[in-house]
């Protein structure tokens, strides 16, 4: 996904635009630019590699305007270079336009331009949108901000795919225009001024009343006043939200990176994923979000989940979690396979979705699927004014503050929490007792200072994950809970060291892992003391069978036959199975930032990645 940013009003926008994409990076950083109006003429500058050489180049040939956009990319279409950066112009080069998106018929629609002699500079999809509403604007007898937003509209209504987008004209010169659908767009509102963002990170330290606009939705600004319209060019109404400033807190304060700062703010964020949803009266979870009557949730025969990447092993882990403690049928499944698969799901199936970010393309595709099936489908999110928090039918709000590093740390152990707070609230509607319930809040008060003390195995686990850091394949391993860890391990590790990590469940390793298996190839194995600790230790022997180096997690107080048999033993606290994948993961979360720190990768933007994926 890509960022945009977009200001009109009295101040100088450069630099409201420049500390705007800067909060936005981690959407995407292969290149970036701006584009402004000032007296009647269009600047552009645009540059590949990160926001600094835009900051460096704008030092070199300065700019200064009141209204203008800018945008950091993710590349889908056309590779890294200064012509495929954005804004693109229209063939006049009176028009700039950035967009976050993907244009699915812009081939089609760039051989009918071609056609009728428009040049393209760039690959991109983008350019093609430009070209089309700079046609447009041209084929009209007035040049006014009436018939710009009219030339909008009418290159929307030929456009199929996603489009989140911010545009200037040099012959509008007190208009910033923007619209989109299916990439997320806010509008924020100031005095004197306004503002356009993908996220609202990048204006809340300018203003804190903002509008999530909607799918098929324009908004025109100008410094003292906007106006919101659909594509046939009707009024619609809109929401003032006013967001909580330290919801967007940016800061790494006394961390290098997000990813450690994320990582260490565990213990309060599985805090704040609990808090106000125990009832010790009732010994079950309180998830007023679901929006479900008792007697709804008592009717659930199956739960689907759903989600991508470290959302879909949080999924995985939710699946042991449901079927183990509510003993509901439950199943998991990739939500790129979900949207296209046509699973058999009934009345009584409660679907959620997963999604840290709420803009993950797939995921939106897979909750607009299952709602088009039917299915009460709620949302397990972090960002609340996301599209997939507003366009599920309920759910469960993570309120882990913002997750900026690329590597998804603290999403993971919150959403396994609220997979554990669902599990227990519908165990509590079946089988389990109140002494039961009881038990299993006590364990999950007691979990953040459990993770305070996997914390404190930092230092120990930087020095092993540097010893291993020059590998060039890894093995994660675990069982039943920890097996999708396994898998999150391995992902943690490939992300942000580009090391070739793959995770198995432990029995595995004799259909043909093993394979893999010598002295330069270590395998990291996750068995706690649970109930299948004993078949852990038979996976461990196999791999030094074959003189190959194992790092285990094990249980503290259970630690003799694990450091007998291994080279590296990491020990996390006590807990029942159920609850071992969330401090299981850190100690994982720490090993791949600290084998990343040693190779100098760049750990909050990994090669390649984007923080959430809004393209298919
Ligand atoms: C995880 O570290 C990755 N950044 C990626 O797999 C991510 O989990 C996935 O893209 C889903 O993102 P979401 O939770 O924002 O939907």
């Amino acid at each position: 996904m890509c960022g945009i940013v977009g200001y009109i009003g009295a101040k100088n926008t450069i630099p409201i635009l420049l500390e705007g994409l800067q909060r936005l990076e981690y959407r995407g950083y292969d290149s970036s630019g701006i584009a402004v109006v000032n007296h009647g003429e269009l600047s552009i500058r645009k540059t590949p590699g990160r926001i600094q050489n835009l900051r460096d180049l704008i030092i070199k040939e300065p700019l200064e305007a009141h209204l203008g956009i800018s945008h950091t990319r993710w590349a889908t279409h056309g590779e890294v270079t200064y012509q495929n950066a954005h804004p693109h112009l229209d063939a006049s080069g009176r028009l700039a336009l950035v967009h976050n998106g993907v244009i699915e018929n812009y081939a089609k629609l760039r051989a009918q331009l071609q056609e009728e002699g428009h040049r393209f500079q760039s690959q991109t999809d983008t350019e093609v949108l430009a070209h089309l509403i700079g046609r447009a604007f041209d084929l009209l007898s007035e040049k006014t901000e009436k018939a710009l937003i009219a030339a909008v509209r009418e290159a929307l209504r030929r456009v199929d795919g996603t489009y989140g987008i911010a545009l200037i004209h040099a012959d509008v010169p007190e208009l910033v225009i923007g619209a989109r659908r299916g990439s997320p767009l806010v509008l924020g509102i100031g005095v004197g001024e306004h503002f356009l963002a993908s996220d609202v990170s990048a204006i809340v330290m300018h203003t804190r009343d903002v509008v999530y606009l909607n799918d098929y939705e324009i908004v025109s600004l100008r410094r003292d006043a906007f106006t919101i319209s659909n594509l046939q060019g009707n009024g619609t109404h809109y929401n003032v939200t006013t967001v909580d400033e330290l919801a967007h807190d940016m800061d790494k304060g006394i961390y290098p990176h997000y990813m450690i700062k994320e990582i260490f703010e565990q213990a309060h964020t599985v805090h704040e994923a609990m808090r106000g949803r125990l009832s010790l009266e009732e010994a079950t979870a309180k998830l007023g979000g679901l929006e479900m009557s008792n007697a709804e949730l008592r009717s659930v025969e199956r739960v689907v989940l759903s989600g991508c990447g470290t959302a879909m092993h949080a999924a995985m882990v939710g699946e042991y979690l449901i079927e183990s403690l509510a003993q509901v049928p439950t199943e998991c499944e990739f939500a790129s396979e979900f949207r296209y698969r046509n699973l058999p799901m009934t009345k009584d199936t409660l679907v959620f979705v997963l999604s840290q970010s709420g803009e993950t393309a797939d995921t939106l595709a897979a909750l607009r699927e299952s709602q088009r099936k039917g299915h009460r489908t709620l949302g397990i999110c972090n960002n609340v004014a996301s599209t997939i928090a507003r366009e599920s039918n309920g759910g469960v709000y993570m309120h882990a503050g913002p997750e900026i590093g690329v590597a998804a740390t603290k999403s993971f152990t919150s959403q396994v929490t609220i997979l554990t707070l669902i599990a227990l609230l519908l165990g509590r509607m079946r089988h389990l007792s109140s002494s039961e319930g009881t038990k299993i809040i006590a364990e999950l008060e007691a979990l953040p200072e459990k993770i305070k003390k996997t914390l404190e195995l930092q230092d120990q686990i930087a020095a092993i994950a540097r010893s291993y850091a020059t590998s060039k394949v890894m093995l994660f391993m675990g069982r039943q809970f920890n097996y999708p860890v396994a898998l999150e391990g391995a992902l943690k590790l490939k992300e942000v060291s580009y090391i070739a990590a793959s995770g198995y469940p432990s029995a595995e390793l004799k259909h043909g892992v093993i394979a893999l298996v010598n002295e330069e190839t270590p395998s990291l194995v996750i068995a706690p003391h649970d109930a299948v600790f004993s078949k852990n230790l038979s996976s461990i022997q196999e791999v030094k069978a074959r003189k190959g180096p194992v790092i285990a997690i094990g249980t503290q107080g259970h630690s003799s036959e694990l450091e007998s048999m291994c080279d590296h033993l990491i020990l996390i606290p006590q807990a029942p199975d159920y609850l071992t994948p969330i401090l299981a993961a850190i100690p994982l979360q720490l090993f791949a930032y600290h084998t990343a720190v040693a190779l100098g990768c760049d750990v909050d933007k990994p090669r390649n990645l984007a923080k959430s994926v809004t393209v298919e």
